[in-house]
């Protein structure tokens, strides 16, 4: 993009900004309409929001995005706030207000809109999820569950079941939507009551930070005799893109939807309202395609599974192909401390080693890049681990039948899992215990009973494909 005397400025102020996805959207659109405009994040602190917000009228700034922490306090430092947005008390999006012939009205300021809301709306009605005359319940009831309970009421919600940890702050959201809509639609109750609520078919909103990566295998409501009442559950957070919430949804044969969508769309409409413009389909959708890669794109390709299902081999083949480093997680922790792996076993116990693991991880985690990394056996055995094991890279499970398993393994003397008298009875057991974990860790299943490594790296490959952080042309 040039930048000459006639671009526009769009932008973001928050405090942080440093991992907005937003620039990916409205430089996206600006590029592909061809419109001379371009968005910079702004970190802002709390202190200077009103100079901030002056300052960016001053410059001549067509629009902004506000996050946290500023979405309440920037109300303060505008014109006009869009009605919705002042129910919601929350703003995310100001405009700079003009006069019918184009020129800056008199009134010289931002005009504030909530677009996540709109965003969220345009997301369910596009999903197909009507919420006319159904029962909703929202879980959480901060700033972002607002925007949820009245997106729910204006699409004609007949009950929203507003659940928190705090029931006080659930009542108090409760009782200003009721007076405003003047009815009794939203009902606020503590998070274990949910049983009280009597309806099945529940439209469920997951509006809490519970879940949020790392902290991937915690849902803020977990009671399996809740998600047998919900039927759609959609979940604000979008890292990662499968949360524990949407998982007990599925598993309770509900539809789940994370709310990437939503990201998209707030921007989409914020573009909109700054430029006048409508942003036309294929564009949205060519930009929701880079929005998705640079969300989920991994640095690193992780294989875990069982010994013998291929890890070092295909790991060691896959990483000379793609000119990438090669490392093993076992070899790591021996060059670490010094010592061999039965070693530590013997001297330390398995708890010492899979602190070491963790450990481990957490380094990788701060350093490696371009690299595949084979892991050992046991490792998503911790729970903590697993989490890890997804911020390092794209996780690849790689999956074989027992009887295969032990075909491949039993002639190898070095394992001491087999030494016993019944390997292949072993092999059995560990595999059944093990196997969930392994897939509560896993990006994607990569099953290699074909025993064709061709075949099993072209799988992997065309994965990588789309969520490695190189191009395609590298591949
Ligand atoms: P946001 O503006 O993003 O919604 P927020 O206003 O801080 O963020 O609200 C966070 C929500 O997550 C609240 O509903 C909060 O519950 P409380 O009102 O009881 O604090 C919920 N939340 C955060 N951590 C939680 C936890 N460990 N268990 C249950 N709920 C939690």
């Amino acid at each position: 993009m040039e930048i000459d005397g006639k671009t526009g400025l769009i932008g973001l102020i928050g405090n942080p900004v440093e991992h907005t996805l937003s620039p990916v959207i409205h430089n996206g659109i600006s590029e592909r309409m061809g419109i001379n405009s371009v968005y910079v994040p702004f970190k802002v602190e709390k202190e200077g929001l009103e100079d901030a917000v002056k300052g960016a009228y001053a410059l001549n700034i067509l629009g902004m995005n506000v996050t946290v922490p500023h979405k309440n306090q920037v109300m303060e430092y505008l014109e006009d706030i869009d009605e919705a947005a002042g129910h919601i008390g929350a703003v995310n999006t100001l405009v700079r207000m003009k006069s019918p012939d184009g020129k800056d009205a008199t009134k010289a300021g931002y005009k504030g809109y909530n677009t996540d809301m709109l965003g969220l709306r345009r997301q369910i009605r596009e999903d197909g999820i009507s919420l006319k005359g159904k029962n909703t319940a929202i879980l959480g009831a901060g700033g972002a569950a607002k925007a949820v309970v009245y997106m729910c009421l204006s699409e004609g919600a007949k009950t929203v079941y507003l659940l928190n940890r705090t029931v006080e702050k659930a009542e108090a959201v409760a009782k200003a939507m009721n007076a405003f809509y003047a009815k009794e639609a939203v009902i606020p109750m503590a998070l274990q009551d949910y049983g009280k609520i009597d309806e099945k078919d529940l439209i469920v909103f997951q509006a809490t930070s519970i879940g949020l990566a790392p902290d991937i295998d915690s849902a803020v409501l977990e009671a399996p005799a809740f998600y047998e009442k919900v039927s759609v559950g959609v979940d604000l957070i979008y890292n990662p893109a499968d949360t524990k919430f949407m998982r007990l949804v599925t598993e309770h044969g509900g539809k789940a939807y994370n709310a990437l969508k939503m990201l998209l769309y707030q921007g989409v409409i914020a573009y909109e309202l700054w430029h006048d413009v409508k942003v036309p389909r294929d564009i949205v959708e060519d930009v929701y395609t880079d929005l998705k890669r640079k969300m989920y794109q991994k640095d690193n390709i992780v294989f875990i599974g069982f010994m013998g299902s291929g890890k070092t081999t295909v790991g060691k083949e896959l990483a000379k192909r793609l000119k990438m480093n090669f490392l093993d997680t076992d070899s790591y922790i021996e060059n670490r401390t010094g010592k061999s792996i039965p070693e530590i076993f013997a001297k330390e116990g398995e708890e010492a080693f899979r602190r070491l693991e963790t450990e481990a991880l957490q380094h990788l985690r701060d350093t490696v890049k371009n690299t595949v990394i084979s892991t050992g056996g046991g490792m998503p055995l911790k729970r903590e681990n697993a989490g890890l094991l997804k911020e390092i890279g794209r996780v690849y499970y790689l999956t074989a039948a027992d009887s295969i398993i032990y075909e491949r393994v039993k002639g190898d003397s070095d394992r001491p899992l087999l030494r016993g008298s019944n390997p292949y009875e072993r092999i059995h057991e560990l595999m059944k215990n093990r196997a969930p974990l392994y897939e509560r860790a896993a990006d994607i299943w990569v099953d290699t009973n074909c025993n064709d490594l061709e075949e099993v790296i072209a799988r992997v490959k065309e994965d990588w494909a789309q969520f490695g952080n190189r191009t395609n042309e590298q591949l």
